[in-house]
């Protein structure tokens, strides 16, 4: 088991490469299991999640290979060598719990196996430590689209003969729009008979990045970045190359935690567009933001103002950086509050900040966050990925020294994060268990 040791008080200053997206890259390498020939991948992370992916992609019969050669392209992150995906052989159907109860995102191999194999049978993730998770809304798009749909043993068993139907439908639930459910049923779509609607579609741009991959695949899809989707069925896709865009959460990230540690940050290859909601919160609280084609700069003007921040689906702000907001809140003038509208039990980071002299009080999905003086070092736990991230932030900033257990929650979403928290002047260190 690994940890962090990070000793507080170094104000960051300095140039950080912003990693491609965790969350574009995972549907967009399922959707690769429909395409003809190779399809090659620029900017995907090294990353546990990706990984994951990689093997799963491999039992289900492709062939990836990740090349080692740093690239040599100006125009996104020089850290990887790109990735090829072919697929060799379209036998096998499953995702199996093994690795669907390690990475969630493995449920996007169900709408693109549908399409070209004409079966899928993919292990029912359970609920994680964000909250329940349910996929009915994934389902209920397959079904509309007239697969034959049972469950046996925790797998959910979908099939169809011939191909799957064109139609129009609504993909809302009582959260809002599904993320995953929207790429999943998109990707099924692609190599649908005739013309689906899907109404109530999610707008995150991950959703965009994976259907201008399927476009350059060959797909017909029209109105991606709007609640209303539109996909003419195409018979065969075919292998494309690809670059995925810069992970916005990453990028959120390093903003808040120059924010927390009074420092300026350069964050080179990040799209500022995608987060103009928590640019609007940032600057409430008294950061400064600035862009210069596609860099960021970032720094602080030493006051936290207290804000009001409700997490919503895109472009609101996002879940994925409401632990890490809160970190920095616990150091605001005052109150803050925080309100969780897309996974509403997503506060496990609340007892661990408040164990490092936070003092956050949460009520059903909000969160009374009041502002202290300091945040103190301590040993803390990492329960999931975003809320290790905000572990990380307080200790950059508390007194003293904090050890964060259980790291491997952040390595499934950040990419060298000690490296790169290093790079600009953080003391962290990896160490195994001591
Ligand atoms: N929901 C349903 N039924 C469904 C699907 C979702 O009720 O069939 C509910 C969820 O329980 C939740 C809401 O709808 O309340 C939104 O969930 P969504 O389906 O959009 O989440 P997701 O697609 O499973 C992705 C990201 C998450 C991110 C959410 C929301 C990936 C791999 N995961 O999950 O990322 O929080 O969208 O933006 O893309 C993370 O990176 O740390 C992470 C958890």
């Amino acid at each position: 088991m690994e940890s962090f040791i990070i000793r507080g008080g170094a104000r960051l200053k300095g140039k950080v490469e912003i990693s491609g997206s965790k969350n574009s890259s995972l549907p967009i390498m399922a959707a690769c299991l429909m395409a003809e020939g190779k399809t090659t991948l620029r900017g995907v992370p090294r990353l546990s999640d990706i990984d994951s992916m990689v093997k799963l992609l491999g039992d289900l019969g492709c062939h990836v290979y990740r090349h080692e050669a740093k690239e040599s392209v100006g125009d996104g992150p020089t850290l990887n060598g790109p990735l090829d995906i072919t697929v060799t052989e379209e036998k096998k159907f499953e995702a199996s719990y093994e690795i669907v109860k390690t990475m969630r995102a493995s449920i996007c191999t169900m709408g693109p196996l549908l399409a070209k194999r004409k079966k899928a049978i993919v292990s029912i993730p359970g609920g994680c430590n964000i909250g329940d998770r349910p996929i009915d809304l994934h389902l209920r798009g397959m079904v509309k689209l007239g697969a034959e749909y049972h469950t046996q043993n925790g797998y959910a068993i979908l099939e169809v003969k011939g191909r799957l139907k064109g139609c129009r439908m609504y993909l809302g639930g009582a959260q809002g729009p599904t993320v995953l459910g929207t790429i999943n049923v998109m990707c099924a779509a692609a190599l649908a008979e005739g013309e689906t609607v899907l109404v109530g579609a999610a707008c995150e741009p991950e959703v965009g990045d994976c259907a201008n991959l399927l476009n350059k695949m060959g797909a017909k899809i029209t109105g991606h970045g709007t609640p209303e989707i539109r996909i003419e069925g195409v018979e065969k896709l075919t292998g494309c190359e690809h670059r995925v865009i810069p992970d916005r959460i990453e990028c959120g990230t390093f903003m808040i935690a120059a924010a927390i540690t009074n420092g300026e940050l350069e964050l080179k290859h990040s799209n500022l567009d995608h987060l103009i909601a928590v640019v609007d919160r940032l600057e409430d609280v008294g950061v400064k933001v600035e862009r210069q084609n596609g860099t960021i700069f970032c720094s602080s003007q030493r006051r936290i103002n207290p804000v009001e921040m409700t997490t919503q689906p895109y472009p609101g702000f996002p879940t994925d950086l409401q632990a890490q907001l809160m970190a920095l809140l616990c150091l605001g003038d005052g109150m803050s509050v925080i309100t969780e509208r897309v996974f509403p039990d997503r506060f496990t980071h609340v007892g661990e900040l408040n164990r490092m002299g936070g003092r956050v009080r949460k009520e059903g999905s909000t969160a009374g966050v009041q502002g202290v003086k300091e945040l103190q070092g301590a040993p803390v736990m990492a329960s999931d990925l975003r809320a290790s991230a905000a572990l990380v932030l307080a200790a950059l900033v508390a007194k003293g020294e904090t050890k964060v257990d259980r790291v491997y929650h952040i390595d499934r979403g950040y990419e060298k994060i000690e490296q790169k928290l290093a790079a600009v002047g953080a003391r962290i260190e990896r160490v195994k268990e001591r």
